[in-house]
């Protein structure tokens, strides 16, 4: 039995695709469970970057199969274009690409609402305006549109006519937007129907077969545990759990399935949209981590807040998640600088605090300073050859996290990747 689970830890932007695409070598069927096109997973290949919103960041591998698991919220049009983008790379990815018939189908209203609604509130969450929360929303109401619906013509218009009504209205009166018209929808649903129908099934009865079969899954998760809707610095979270739980529900898969949780932790933090983010550094440093890490959000593009490790951050993603080991990013991104902070406390009005998502924003982090390197590390290939305060850093966070680190990355490309 072999299902490897990798989780963003966390607020998202990682590195996940780039390790996704690393451990594929040993997959077998690579796939994503949840989020949708919000997410921007980077795989850098020989130089050439490929940006995934949906598609599994495994697919780059010729002979590994790639699901796109129920528990997304899945933008026909998005999915459409990133296949044609691998087309024309030369990459053949239908027949190695499969669609569960339950996944939540985004529809253009959706985007437009997200968007309606973020300028209508005060207190702003900063969506990616992918219309990730309305259709997660129409799942719970459970009318929502999913793969599976758009082979049954006769229901399928009965139900796209009622949410018509139903979203014009809000559209209308609620937001003063432009209604959609039933031709405009159902396009795209046919569009969508005549390039992927024939990759829709019911993907948990596959995996389910390929495990029974010896082979070897990887599950992709998507943003990170500050993000997870009921885990995460609620509101300022996504509509969906890309946390452990998230990864079962997602895919179908059962908890005896899984046997390994790899926690994909940046060497600083980043996050982006508003919410708390006790470690953001937005003096020097921060934009220094920016300009270094290029940290610019892969599907908006907007500048992402920086700041330095957080343990209790780690030690609660641990908890939720179980990590059985974790995955190091970036590592590369910390040369240059004199003294590296890492939060390894929080205290509140002088006091002790403990780490509670809701109190994040009143709590101050206590600090504690690691000596720099000046090397770069791009060359390095293994643990051994590492300056010594990098490897003094990786033991430091170890330690206080309480759990192993396997894999370091120290570079965009596969090769820049090694085990501990
Ligand atoms: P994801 O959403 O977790 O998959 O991460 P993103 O792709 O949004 O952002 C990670 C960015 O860092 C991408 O541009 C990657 O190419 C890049 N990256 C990943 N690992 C490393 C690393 O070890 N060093 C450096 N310098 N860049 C990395
Ligand atoms: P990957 O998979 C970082 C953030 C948004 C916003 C909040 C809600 O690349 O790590 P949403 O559009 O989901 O309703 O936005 O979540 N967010 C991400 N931040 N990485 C992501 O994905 C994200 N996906 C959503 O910025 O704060
Ligand atoms: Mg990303």
């Amino acid at each position: 039995m072999s299902c490897t689970v990798i989780i963003g830890s966390q607020w998202g932007d990682e590195g996940k695709a780039k390790m996704v695409d690393y451990f594929s070598r040993d997959a077998d069927v690579v796939v994503r469970y949840q989020g949708g096109a919000n997410a921007g997973h980077t795989v850098v290949v020989n130089g050439k970057k490929y940006i995934f919103h949906l598609v599994p960041s495994g697919i780059l591998h010729e002979n590994k199969m790639c699901v796109i698991g129920n528990g997304l919220a899945l933008d026909p049009l998005q999915l459409l274009e990133e296949l044609d983008k691998l087309e024309l790379e030369g990459l053949d990815v239908k027949k190695r690409l499969l669609i569960s018939d339950s996944v939540h189908l985004i529809l253009p209203y959706h985007k437009v609402l997200d968007e309606a609604m973020e300028e209508l509130r005060d207190n702003k969450l900063g969506t990616t305006h992918r219309g990730i929360g309305p259709c997660y929303a129409d799942k719970c109401l459970r009318i929502g549109v999913r793969a599976g619906d758009i082979f049954d013509a006769d229901s399928l218009k009965e139900r796209v006519e009622f949410l018509l009504k139903l979203k014009n209205l809000q559209l209308e009166r609620v937001f003063g937007k432009k209604p959609f018209a039933m031709k405009e929808i159902m396009d795209i649903i046919s569009l969508f129907k005549e390039r992927a129908g024939k990759m829709i099934t019911n993907t948990s009865d596959y995996l389910h077969a390929s495990v029974k079969s010896g082979k070897k899954l990887l599950l992709e998760g998507a943003q990170g545990y500050g993000l997870d809707i009921d885990h995460g610095t609620y509101p300022f979270v996504t509509s969906s759990n890309p946390t452990i739980g998230g990864a079962l529900l997602g895919s179908g898969l059962n908890s005896f399935n899984v046997s390994s949780v790899v926690g994909i932790v940046k060497a600083y933090v980043t996050r982006v949209g508003e919410g708390p983010f006790p470690t953001e550094d937005t003096g020097n440093d921060g934009d220094r981590l920016r300009v270094n890490g290029k940290e610019f959000g892969s599907t908006t593009g907007r500048p992402r807040r920086c700041g330095w490790f957080d343990i209790e951050l780690l030690k609660h993603s641990c908890l939720i998640n179980g990590f059985t080991t974790l995955a190091l990013t970036k590592l590369d991104v910390l040369t240059g600088f004199k003294k590296i902070k890492v939060a390894v406390r929080y205290e509140h009005n002088g006091k002790d605090a403990g780490y509670s998502q809701s109190s994040l924003d009143s709590v101050e982090p206590v600090y504690e300073e690691l000596n720099g390197w000046d090397e770069n590390l791009s060359k390095v290939k293994t643990y051994d050859t590492l300056p010594s305060q990098a490897k003094d850093y990786i033991r430091f966070l170890e330690k206080n996290i309480g759990a192993k680190i396997s894999t370091v990355s120290v570079g965009p490309e596969r090769e820049n990747t090694f085990l501990l």
